[in-house]
């Protein structure tokens, strides 16, 4: 997209109500930020409409860093506060509304990931922190060191991925109130694109439901799906295709049964259940 189209596209999406947008210090071999900070330095005003979240702590093998010689994580105080600093440059913005920590580490201290979140929000650089990735005893860990709590964790969530129902992130998150950012929701667009058997068998399952509570197509069903749970999952859409866009919102409207439900999740696991 040139900067204009981009910024008709946020403009477009502001219309419609989407207004958080997900970003990462080092997507796009770390320029996507600075994409979107100059269509939205082309209508400033635009800013206080919207949520920016970005993420920090991967340090990609990168033509843009030499000298790296692996990909690693860092969490160190200075490294937190200037990738934090640098993602508002970026953005065009003197705040970002989320700051999710991207991966765990096991090189990991909270005692100086807290102390690197308090010095942001007290200079007014980050409103809220959140973690990405992370299981339920890492949160807590974290957590418990922080003054504030941590808003979110953003895991991938989806009808082919169900790693997070079964390794008691999301019971995690209902007993905290937490409401999950879900990434890759269309498994990265796989489950409309399979590739294995297990996509297939997905997929013509989602075919079936999609004709039964009357979708317009399998994304919508898959949101809806989403949607269904009580655990308030947030999909974080990865499109840039405002008919996609309009699509998923029409599956705020959708009605899936309970057994609808549980024949996706059957069709993602392939077995019964006990
Ligand atoms: N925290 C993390 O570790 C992490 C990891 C990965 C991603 N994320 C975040 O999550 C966001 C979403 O992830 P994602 O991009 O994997 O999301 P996704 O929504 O699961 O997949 C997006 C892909 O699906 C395609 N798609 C959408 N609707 C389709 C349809 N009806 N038919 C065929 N293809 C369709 C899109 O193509 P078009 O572009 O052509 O529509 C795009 O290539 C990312 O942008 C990022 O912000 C976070």
């Amino acid at each position: 997209m040139t900067d204009q189209q981009l910024l008709s596209f946020l403009e477009e999406l502001l219309g419609l109500g989407i207004t958080s947008f997900d970003h990462a210090d080092i997507y796009g071999d770390y320029e996507c930020e600075d994409i979107f900070g100059r269509a939205l330095a082309m209508n400033p005003r635009l800013r206080e409409k919207m949520e920016l979240i970005s993420k920090c702590g991967i340090n990609l093998k990168s033509s843009k860093f030499p000298e790296r010689k692996v990909k690693y994580y860092d969490y160190s105080y200075p490294y937190i506060v200037s990738s934090a600093e640098q993602s508002l440059k970026n953005l065009r913005t003197d705040y970002l509304d989320l700051l999710l920590l991207h991966r765990p580490s096991p090189f990991f201290d909270p005692e100086e990931v807290a102390r690197a979140f308090d010095t942001l929000k007290s200079e007014g650089k980050v409103l809220n922190f959140g973690v990405s990735n992370f299981s339920p005893e890492q949160f807590e860990l974290l957590n418990s060191f922080c003054d504030q709590p941590l808003a979110t964790n953003q895991v991938e969530i989806s009808p082919y991925c169900l790693e997070h129902f079964e390794n008691g992130n999301i019971d995690f998150f209902l007993k905290k109130k937490i409401k999950p950012m879900a990434w890759s929701p269309l498994g990265g667009g796989q489950i409309l694109n399979p590739v294995n058997e297990k996509g297939q068998r997905l997929l013509a399952e989602l075919n079936s439901i999609t004709k039964e509570i009357g979708a317009t197509s399998v994304d919508q069903t898959i949101f809806a799906w989403l949607l269904k749970h009580p655990a308030s999952i947030l999909p974080v859409l990865g499109t840039s295709r405002i008919d996609r866009v309009k699509t998923a919102l029409k599956s705020t409207k959708l009605e899936m049964n309970i057994e609808q439900w549980f024949r996706i999740y059957i069709a993602s696991t392939g077995e019964n259940l006990p």
